[in-house]
């Protein structure tokens, strides 16, 4: 995989080759001269002599961006929009998901409905929208800047008997700094105490403005526990989508982002995936962060086993060999050991930026680097 071999690092090292040997047998290395070292062995020795290895990975063989390829206008197909509902905490983000979701399931697939998915997908009008639900707790926030940047349009719930609260205010500034429209939903106006319009009037400070006073903010009002104006915000977001025409090329590789992961004790690794460009099948090698596998299976978010998923879709899938992160890209490559050399290097970039202490990742910077 184009590393170093034992001579090669022998002679880096300033050592002798026989030296060398007997030193990674006693690490645990079996090895010939002309044999290749994994990096790890590399910087297990290395660190034996106590010399620092500076692993230069050439940068176009762990991005991702080189592997993009470009698509011709006739490639691109129209697909669902990617709709993040975000707002300060206890606000009814996911009171609001439940909602659209139960009114908008079939009898036949109630049953089926997985309890608290951070992605789903649902059909109004034989149109397709697909929801992300982001949590509302500060700690989240570089989650919720990963939501912003996989989403075509944001919802911002607030709630009409709270207020303009600390989290709607970061909610609005990831939506604008990912350039993404912005739907307000005031909800919960069947409280007491719900003032829809004390909401409007302290957004206008935000630069969200309703139409109704010459901005061009959709406003909506809520109930997601009443099922009140659910209808009317679904049509806003089919509208805001019709206008924006967000397209993809379905016929390629699949390349997406991982939305949750987990290690589930019956199937191993799983993987929430929005897929968003081409189409991911059962079978697919693939690189997700700096974990890498085979797609075992494939699920969609009513439980249902899936062969193949095109853009937009979530999916839940199994075949991974460790746990990826919420944010991490994920990649289909030609074949497993494509995408395990990607995998490897990866890692190691990934470790040494952590070695590089005190790292610190503000939010321009998450924009840049996922
Ligand atoms: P986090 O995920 O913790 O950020 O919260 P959330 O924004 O998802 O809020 P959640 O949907 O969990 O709702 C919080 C509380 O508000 C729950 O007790 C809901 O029942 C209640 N709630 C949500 N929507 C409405 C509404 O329209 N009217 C009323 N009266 N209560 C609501
Ligand atoms: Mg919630």
């Amino acid at each position: 995989r184009g590393t170093m071999t034992v001579g090669e690092l022998a002679k880096a090292l300033h050592k002798d080759a026989s030296e060398v040997i007997k030193k990674l047998l006693f690490l645990g290395v079996m090895a010939t001269i002309n044999q290749e070292l994994d990096l790890d062995a590399i910087q297990l020795l290395a660190s034996d002599y106590n010399v620092e290895v500076e692993l230069k990975i050439p940068v176009e063989e762990d991005k991702f961006e080189q592997f993009e390829e470009h698509d011709e206008a006739e490639d691109l197909l129209g697909r669902p929009p990617v709709v993040t509902i975000m707002g300060h905490v206890d606000h009814g983000k996911t009171t609001l998901l439940d909602a659209i979701r139960k009114t908008n399931v079939t009898e036949g697939e109630a049953g089926g409905i997985t309890q608290h998915i951070g992605a789903y997908q649902v059909e109004i009008h034989n149109k397709k929208i697909t929801f992300l639900d982001t949590p509302g707790h500060a700690a989240f926030t570089s989650m919720r800047a990963r939501g912003a940047l996989v989403t075509d349009i944001t919802i911002i719930v607030v709630a009409a008997d709270d207020g303009v609260m600390p989290q709607t205010v970061e909610a609005i500034n990831h939506a604008k700094a990912a350039k993404v429209p912005i739907i307000v939903a005031v909800n919960k106006v069947d409280k007491e105490g719900a003032d829809p319009e004390r909401i409007k009037q302290a957004l206008t400070e935000y630069e969200l403005v309703p139409e109704e006073w010459g901005g061009d903010t959709i406003f909506c009002n809520i109930s997601a526990k009443q099922r009140i104006g659910l209808e009317n915000l679904l049509d806003m977001i089919l509208l805001v989508a019709e206008v924006q025409e967000f397209k993809a090329n379905p016929n390629k590789r699949a390349r997406g982002t991982v939305i949750e992961a987990e290690l589930d004790k019956g199937k191993g690794p799983v993987a929430r995936v929005l897929i968003q460009h081409g189409t991911l099948k059962v079978g697919d090698s693939f690189v997700a962060g700096v974990c890498f596998g085979r797609v075992r299976a494939m699920v969609n978010d009513r439980g249902k086993r899936l062969k193949e998923a095109g853009p937009s879709t979530p999916v839940e899938i199994t075949g991974l060999t460790e746990v990826p992160q919420a944010g991490d890209p994920f990649i289909v490559f030609e074949d497993e050991r494509k995408a395990r050399s990607i995998a490897e290097k990866r890692a190691v970039t990934l470790r040494q930026s952590e070695m590089g202490a005190n790292v610190r990742v503000t939010l321009d910077d998450l924009y840049k680097h996922i």
